[in-house]
């Protein structure tokens, strides 16, 4: 692993157990993915590494409205414009450079916006996706609707820098009143789809 990938799997492993010290890390981390910004799509993006989300999305109802959270340069906004047309999909990442990438490769919304603290209402969306990402689990309940869904991935399953075991994943989620639905594993990693009632 690269140096930068210690730092995300620290900054990982330090947040998904303390959320509040996330403001310690977030100008380094912001700071890191701006400099991937550029080469990201084409170096780290690949229809492999999206085979678990994409296996999670294939067990997901339609949506109305979807989120992808840390959504880097888009690949999975653009996965799920292209699988439900008539979506309104949106991607949020902390990252400028990040989202200045997936604005220039697709045309879904795209906000700038920290993953703690997500610009949007409560229940705003229908379907929550997480690739590679670190999860901020009460927002996550906070702007999933009743009756929505959930899908993290970890595109490389323990290998991936940023990595939450799906134990811990599923565990944070039903604490906060969801249901699992289904684990997948495709390609080289795996995914997790739950579903508030
Ligand atoms: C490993 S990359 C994954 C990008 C994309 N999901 C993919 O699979 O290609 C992690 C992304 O999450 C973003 N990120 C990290 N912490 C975040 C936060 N608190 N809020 C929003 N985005 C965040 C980073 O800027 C980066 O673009």
């Amino acid at each position: 692993m690269t140096l930068g990938q210690r730092f995300a799997r620290l900054v990982t492993l330090v947040v998904v157990r303390a959320p509040f010290l996330w403001r310690v890390f977030r100008k380094g981390m912001t700071r890191q993915f701006d400099r991937l910004a550029p080469e990201w799509d084409e170096t780290r993006v690949s229809r492999e590494r999206l085979a678990p989300m994409i296996a999670a999305l294939e067990a997901a109802p339609t949506p109305r409205r979807s989120l992808d959270v840390g959504t880097g340069s888009g690949a999975v906004a653009r996965l799920m414009a292209e699988r439900w047309p008539e979506a309104d999909v949106t991607g949020v990442d902390v990252s400028p450079g990040m989202v200045e990438e997936a604005r220039r490769l697709g045309r879904q919304h795209y906000d700038v916006g920290d993953a703690a603290a997500l610009p949007y209402g409560d229940g705003a969306f229908d379907l929550v996706t997480l690739n590679n990402m670190i999860p901020f689990f009460d927002e996550i309940a906070r702007v999933t609707a009743p009756g929505g869904h959930v899908a993290i991935a970890y595109s490389m399953g323990p290998r991936t820098p940023i990595w939450v075991p799906l134990e811990r994943v599923r565990a944070e989620l039903e604490r906060r009143g969801f249901l699992h639905v289904a684990d997948f594993k495709a390609g080289t990693g795996v995914a997790l789809l739950a579903r508030r009632p």
